[in-house]
């Protein structure tokens, strides 16, 4: 890849395990946290989807928390849990290869940050409890009052550095925000962790990585 001026990283899912916060809670949950966690993720995104498409926008911390009551409700897990998953939802683990990868990155003179949809001050959180400072910025979708995959919400970089969209490098797991990212313009890479099948939404990745060390090979 050429003339990338910026890396631009996902949070949720992409730097941060949204699983860890259930798998935490296995003992109590039983067998079914996974199911669990994976509802309460599903469920979380489609509130998102559709509050930008109703323009009824609310941030993404209660989105987690209107979620997490329904799902907690489906999969009949004591209401007693909720602020303990909550408050692991905000100290969400990283992946393994995340901080070796950015330091790396960082010795390359990248500009690093972070594109979400979570409110700037639990991104921060999330940075600051895993020792991971080491962003130039953590852009929130809050500053445009919309989600991803809007394009004002990609646009914010752009903006921000006054780079063009093919100047981004922007990494997600998330197959519809690589397909968000690629359709506005960025440069997306898709971290395909657990070897899955990509979406139909005219925009397919020319680079996809299992993980985010890989990056290092491609940029
Ligand atoms: C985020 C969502 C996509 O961090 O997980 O923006």
């Amino acid at each position: 890849m050429t003339n990338i001026k910026a890396i631009i990283f996902d949070a949720y899912g992409t730097l941060f395990d949204v699983n860890s916060a259930a798998e935490k809670c296995k003992d109590e949950i039983g067998s079914k946290w996974e199911s669990f966690s994976n509802y309460w993720r599903t469920t979380q995104l489609e509130y998102t989807w559709l509050r930008s498409l109703m323009k009824r926008h609310k941030d993404f911390w209660k989105i987690t928390e209107d979620s997490l009551d329904k799902s907690m409700k489906v999969f009949n897990i004591n209401p007693n849990m909720k602020s303990q998953l909550l408050d692991l939802y905000k100290i969400l683990s990283p992946y393994p290869e995340v901080k070796e990868t950015l330091q790396l990155l960082k010795e390359k003179n990248y500009k690093l940050s972070i594109l979400s949809n979570g409110t700037t001050s639990h991104l921060h959180e999330l940075v600051s409890s895993n020792n991971l400072k080491i962003f130039d910025d953590i852009f929130s979708v809050e500053e445009v009052g919309i989600f991803k995959p809007d394009s004002k919400v990609y646009d914010i970089p752009v903006k921000k550095y006054k780079i063009e969209k093919h100047e981004v490098a922007f990494l997600s797991a998330n197959t519809w925000d690589v397909s968000g990212g690629g359709n506005y313009g960025y440069n997306a890479i898709w971290v395909n962790r657990n070897n899955i099948v990509f979406d139909n939404l005219d925009y397919f990745p020319e680079n996809q990585i299992n993980n985010l060390k890989d990056l290092l090979d491609i940029i």
